[in-house]
């Protein structure tokens, strides 16, 4: 039975309410492409709105401004029993709007859940240094809350997308604007009915559902907004870096996917090897920033990996995502299928070897078979460009010089693995490889505690990690004279 949904409109001043222009927009199942629900479509009159409650909520003597630090964190740790009541619902109703498996999904709610907690453990932490500046001075310093805070989702992870930024923002004691993708704005509204029942004063947290031009670009060029953070494509990335220099100065956080490089050596053992690097692209149908998208190969165990990796693609269970053992769901929208097909016919035309799937499968929702490309060459498309699908492609080598080289050959620098049982190799990749993630004998490993993000176009700061905070915060030097008449 399809989850029960609750919300539908725009989320500002912890009310419920349409959008000004009364207009709303269809979401989807992806599953069989069915109309799940009409949802508010916000523009600019709702986003000033949403600003102006959660610049209210950011005043020096609001209630919010007002609250203990430790405070703050009882009230996410409040809002983590919550997600975690709801668990099972939430994770079915992300499948049900996403088309992420639905075992996958209830596990993705309950690494937020831990997103969630440990964000909340460092709302009461967050200090500033005593500094021995020159001269008869003292200096400290404060580190304060950046302001209103605009955050532009992404619908690969929208729970986990949502708890991570919203929680490490109040944590840091801002004010949000939450700007969910329009394929699936269901979520992020059940986790705004939930902040509100932890507690969380109104205007701290609102929720814009609406389009990228529009309710996104109003947030992104608003000058009450202090800081937007954004996951999603490099092309938006870049307009929103542009967007925020425009009207005020806005501090950017940009999380903007990549083209991983999994290396694989000689003495590697497949028998992790191999299924790490399937569930690695594989994963989420694809649709993960840090896939891993170029499998390297060492010449001397390329011909039995290769066989490997294609029975392996070859035995994922596809299906609806909410049925027992299906592996692998649909692509989350009509759009995003025809983008991968289209990846896969270039591919194929450019000459790269196509070992299995390659096919849209069926005719209603938006499944692809998962694909292996082998004899993949680095300066094809599906070398280069972001496919965000279910396909492998697999390029062979020789030396480790040569594949940190060819790794490095990119404008992405998001994630990027390795697995050999040579400690020096491993370490030496690690050393050398440009990317903000490198995964040694696993792939995808990434917890609350660990920071995350890119480097060269996969991004700009961190998130998650001791120092996440710091994102949401601005330090101010505070000297005083210590200079005394005898
Ligand atoms: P997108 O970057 O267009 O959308 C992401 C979010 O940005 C959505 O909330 C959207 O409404 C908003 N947005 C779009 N245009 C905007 C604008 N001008 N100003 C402010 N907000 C705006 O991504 P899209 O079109 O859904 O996917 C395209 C490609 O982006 C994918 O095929 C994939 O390669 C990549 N992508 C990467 C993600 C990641 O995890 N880093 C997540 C989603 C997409
Ligand atoms: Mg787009």
């Amino acid at each position: 039975m399809a989850p029960l949904v609750k919300y539908t409109t725009l989320f500002i001043n912890n009310q419920w309410v349409d959008a000004k222009s009364g207009k709303t927009f269809e979401t989807f199942s992806p599953n069989d492409g069915s109309v799940i629900a009409r949802v508010s479509e916000g523009d600019k009159a709702d986003i000033d709105l949403a600003v102006s409650a959660a610049k209210a909520a950011f005043h020096r003597n609001s209630e919010w401004r007002l609250l203990d630090a430790s405070a703050r964190g009882r009230l996410l740790n409040k809002f983590a029993e919550l997600v975690e009541r709801d668990i099972q619902y939430l994770g079915e109703l992300e499948s049900y709007n996403n088309g992420m498996v639905l075992g996958m999904a209830v596990g993705i709610v309950q690494k937020s859940i831990n997103g969630a907690r440990y964000a909340a453990s460092l709302a009461d932490k967050i200090q500033g240094d005593t500094i021995p500046a020159d001269g008869d001075l003292f200096s400290y310093t404060l580190k304060q809350p950046v302001g209103v805070c605009g955050l532009i989702l992404p619908w690969n992870a929208p729970i986990l997308m949502f708890i991570n930024k919203v929680c490490t923002a109040l944590a840091a004691g801002c004010t949000v604007v939450v700007k969910p993708a329009e394929q699936t704005p269901l979520t992020s509204l059940a986790l705004a009915a939930l902040l509100k029942e932890a507690g969380v004063p109104a205007g701290v947290v609102n929720v814009v559902t609406g389009f990228g031009p529009g309710a996104g670009t109003s947030l992104t060029h608003h000058p009450d907004v202090a800081k937007i953070s954004f996951t999603g494509s490099l092309e938006v990335g870049k307009h929103i870096q542009q967007a925020a220099g425009k009207t005020n100065l806005k501090r950017v956080t940009l999380e903007l996917g990549g083209k991983s490089p999994l290396v694989i050596m000689n003495d590697a053992d497949l028998k992790l090897a191999v299924p790490f690097a399937a569930r690695g692209v594989f994963g989420n149908q694809g649709q993960m920033c840090f896939a891993a998208s170029r499998l390297f190969v060492q010449s001397g165990i390329y011909e039995q990996f290769v066989e490997e990796a294609v029975e392996f693609a070859k035995n994922i269970k596809v299906g609806n995502p909410v049925d027992p053992g299906v592996e692998h769901g649909p692509q989350v929208d009509r759009e995003m299928m025809a983008k991968v097909l289209g990846y896969i016919e270039k591919g194929k035309q450019e000459g790269a070897k196509l070992m299995c799937g390659g096919k849209r499968i069926g005719s209603t929702g938006y499944f692809i078979e998962p694909t292996v490309f082998v004899d993949v060459q680095d300066d094809m498309i599906i070398a280069r460009e972001e496919i965000f699908g279910p396909v492998q492609s697999i390029f062979k080598f020789e030396t480790l010089d040569e594949v940190i080289e060819r790794a490095n050959n990119t404008n992405y620098g998001l994630a990027s693995g390795i697995f050999t049982n040579n400690i020096n190799n491993a370490l030496h990749f690690a050393r050398h490889v440009e990317a903000g993630n490198v995964w040694i004998n696993t792939y995808l490993a990434s917890t609350a505690q660990t920071p995350f993000g890119g480097f060269k176009d996969s991004g700009v700061g961190r998130e998650k990690g001791i120092d996440c905070v710091d994102e949401y915060l601005e330090v101010k030097t505070v000297t005083i004279s210590l200079q005394k008449e005898f």
